[in-house]
C-alpha cells in the first residue's frame, strides 16, 4: 500500500493534467472557431461582393488565381498581412478630384532624385478606380477575413516563356541589380526565386508580366506610393522602359505553386 503523499502526489498530478489537458482543447477550439469564422466571412465577401460593387472573384478569378486580360493580380496564396495592408492603402482617401500627378521622366538622366524624409511618405495611398471603390465598403475586420481567405487558397501557376535575350537581361537586373546607379538586386527583398520575404516583401513570381510592369509604372508616376519608406519608389525611379518589361519577364517566367491552407490568423 503506497503512502498517503505518493497518493496525494500522484492525484495531484492527474488532475493538472486534466485541467491543462481540457484548457489546450479549448484553446485549439477558440483558434479553430476563429479560423473557420474569418474563413467563412472572407469567402462570402469574395464571393458576393459588397453595397453593389463587384465581387472579388469577378476579376480575380474564382480562387483568386487573378486575370491576366484584366491586369487583376494573383491573390491567392499571397500572404495575408501583405494583401491586408494594400486594402487598407487602397481604402485611404485619393487626391481631392482635379489634382493630377505629371509623370515622372522615364529617362533617368533628367530625373534628379528628389531627397526627402522618407518617412513623410508612410502610410500612402494606391490609386486604382477599381480597387479604391470595393476597400472603402470593408471594414478592418473584413478586410482581414477577405485577405486571410485568398491567402489560404492554393494556386498553380504555369511560367510565362519569354526570349532568352529578355530573360537573361531581367535575370541581371533581378539577381545583381544596377550597383553602377545604385539599384539594389530585386532578389535581395523578394528572395532569389521571387517568392517574397514574410508579409512586407510580396512575391513578384507567379505575377503576370503586364501587372509587374504596371507596379513599377505606377510608383514612378507616384499613383502608388505606399511602399515603407518608399524602398520600391526609389527604385522604380530609376528603372528604364527596357528595365521593367526584362525584369517583369524573368519573373513570370518562374513556375510556382501551392496547394494552399491556413496559418494561424
Ligand atoms: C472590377 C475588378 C476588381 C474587383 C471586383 C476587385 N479587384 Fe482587386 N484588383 C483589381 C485590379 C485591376 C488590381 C490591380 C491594380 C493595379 O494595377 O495596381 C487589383 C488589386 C488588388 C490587390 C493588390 C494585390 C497586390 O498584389 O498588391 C488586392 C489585395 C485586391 N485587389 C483585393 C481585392 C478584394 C479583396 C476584392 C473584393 C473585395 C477585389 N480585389 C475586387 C481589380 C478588381
Ligand atoms: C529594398 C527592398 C526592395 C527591393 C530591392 C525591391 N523591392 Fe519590390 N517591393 C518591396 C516592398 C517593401 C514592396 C511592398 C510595398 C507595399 O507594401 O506595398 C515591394 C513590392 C513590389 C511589387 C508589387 C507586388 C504586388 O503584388 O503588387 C513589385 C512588382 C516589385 N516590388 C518589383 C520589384 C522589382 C522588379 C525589383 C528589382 C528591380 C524590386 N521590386 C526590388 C521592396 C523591394
Amino acid at each position: 500500500m503506497p503512502s498517503k503523499p505518493v497518493l496525494f502526489t500522484a492525484a495531484a498530478l492527474i488532475a493538472a493534467g486534466v485541467i491543462f489537458g481540457v484548457i489546450f482543447w479549448l484553446t485549439s477550439r477558440a483558434n479553430d472557431t476563429t479560423t473557420f469564422a474569418l474563413l467563412h466571412t472572407g469567402k462570402t465577401i469574395a464571393e458576393n461582393g459588397r453595397d453593389g460593387q463587384p465581387a472579388c472573384v469577378q476579376c480575380h478569378g474564382g480562387n483568386g488565381e487573378g486575370n491576366r486580360a484584366m491586369g487583376a493580380p494573383r491573390l491567392a496564396g499571397m500572404p495575408a498581412g501583405y494583401l491586408e495592408k494594400q486594402l487598407h492603402d487602397f481604402a485611404r482617401n485619393p487626391l481631392k478630384a482635379g489634382v493630377t500627378l505629371d509623370p515622372i521622366a522615364h529617362d533617368y538622366n533628367k530625373t534628379p532624385k528628389i531627397q526627402v524624409d522618407l518617412t513623410a511618405l508612410t502610410p500612402g495611398v494606391r490609386r486604382v478606380d477599381a480597387m479604391n471603390a470595393i476597400s472603402a465598403t470593408l471594414n478592418a475586420q473584413e478586410v482581414k477575413a477577405v485577405a486571410f481567405y485568398f491567402s489560404s487558397l492554393g494556386y498553380n501557376f504555369t511560367a510565362i516563356p519569354s526570349d532568352p535575350e529578355t530573360l537573361a537581361r531581367g535575370e541581371d537586373l533581378a539577381l545583381r541589380g544596377k550597383p553602377e546607379y545604385g539599384i539594389p538586386a530585386c532578389a535581395s527583398c523578394h528572395g532569389a526565386d521571387g517568392k517574397g520575404y514574410g508579409n512586407h516583401f510580396p512575391p513578384i513570381a507567379g505575377q503576370a508580366p503586364e501587372y509587374i510592369v504596371q507596379q513599377l509604372n505606377q510608383w514612378q508616376t507616384g499613383a502608388r506610393d505606399n511602399d515603407q519608406m518608399a524602398l520600391m519608389r526609389n527604385i522604380a525611379e530609376q528603372l528604364t522602359d527596357g528595365d521593367k518589361i526584362n525584369v517583369a519577364a524573368y519573373f513570370a517566367n518562374i513556375a510556382v505553386s501551392s496547394t494552399g491552407g491556413v496559418s494561424s490568423p
